[in-house]
């Protein structure tokens, strides 16, 4: 599938099947991939089916999509709890939740389980790839492979090198993902990487602004769509990402770098405390249905 000299692509999989996973997993079985996704629970694994046929539904919706290329697309994407069917894959994408201790320990289990010449990549959006890489035996093939949400749609991808990534790594990586489609840019190992960075402390003053009452949501996400061209407004930016991820992320940088640009807004920590997470939980700072 990619046209990288030293190597051919063609199994692809995905480790936890949750927005960005699922979302992960559609990508490469769109282009042609083969797809293992992989899930802790039969109840992950039918999330990860629902999200699936949610997603490729709506494009055949649209007409993107017929319903016979919408088959084909899932019948490519193999799902199981079954970490070993993932020796059959060239790539290994891991999607769970932002928890150091789960990461690592995945990435230790995949030695046992992956072929010799397999590339693991982390789709972390703020946790140092370079600690994850060394639960694995071999860390030289470890790299951060950042998709932006919703993966299906947002063209770039972050490349994470650490300073053990060996560099055809990279540049198979960086093959792999052009033949998606995307735009990948390549970045150091540093929480938060280029965009979160950016984007991260924007989102947090948007938050402590509608906090402290100073506008309503609706307003704040109005000025920044109409007077700033932005596809979304920042509330509802952080509904779509998830309120509990937005969260994560900003204590993981705040931690590592104490800039008071990303110290959470208190209001963010009482909203996923309440089990309010955004679009995925049906309520953030707006209602869905
Ligand atoms: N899954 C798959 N496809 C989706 C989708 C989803 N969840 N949401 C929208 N789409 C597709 C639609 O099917 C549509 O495709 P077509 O044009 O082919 O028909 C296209 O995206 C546009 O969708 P809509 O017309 O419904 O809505 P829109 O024009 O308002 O776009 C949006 C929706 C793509 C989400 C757009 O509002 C947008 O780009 N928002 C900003 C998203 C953003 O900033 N993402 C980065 C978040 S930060 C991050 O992810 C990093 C991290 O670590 C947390």
């Amino acid at each position: 599938m990619t046209d990288t000299a030293t190597r051919e692509f063609s199994t692809v999989g995905v480790i936890g099947l949750g927005t960005m996973g699922a979302g992960i997993a559609e990508v490469f079985a769109r282009n042609g991939y083969s797809v293992i996704g992989v899930e802790v629970n039969d109840g992950g694994v039918e999330r990860g089916r629902q999200h699936l046929e949610h997603s490729t539904g709506r494009a055949v919706k649209r007409e993107k999509m017929t319903e016979d290329q919408q088959s084909e697309l899932l019948g490519r994407i193999t799902l199981t709890t079954d970490m070993t069917a993932l020796s059959a894959a060239d790539l290994v994408v891991e999607a769970v939740v932002e928890s150091l201790a789960i990461k690592k320990s995945i990435f230790a289990s995949l030695d046992g389980i992956v072929r010799d010449d397999a590339i693991l990549a982390t789709n972390t959006s703020s946790l140092s790839v370079t600690e994850i890489s060394t639960a694995n035996s071999k860390p030289g093939r470890v790299i951060g492979v950042h998709f932006f949400n919703p993966a299906p749609v947002q063209n770039l991808v972050e490349i994470i090198r650490t300073v053990v990534t060996e560099p055809a790594v990279l540049e198979q990586v960086q093959g792999v993902l052009r033949d998606l489609g995307k735009n990948p840019v390549v970045c150091g190992d540093k929480a938060g990487f280029i965009a979160n960075t950016l984007l991260f402390g924007y989102l947090n003053h948007a938050v402590a602004m509608y906090e402290g009452k100073y506008a309503s949501r609706e307003d704040i996400d109005a000025a920044m769509r109409f007077g700033c061209g932005y596809p979304m407004g920042p509330l509802a930016l952080l509904d779509l990402i998830g309120l509990d991820t937005a969260y994560e992320i900003l204590d993981t940088m705040y931690k590592q770098g104490r800039d008071r640009l990303h110290a959470p807004a208190p209001i963010l920590k009482q909203y996923v405390t309440a089990g309010l997470l955004g679009r995925k939980s049906g309520r953030g700072f707006y209602t869905y249905e």
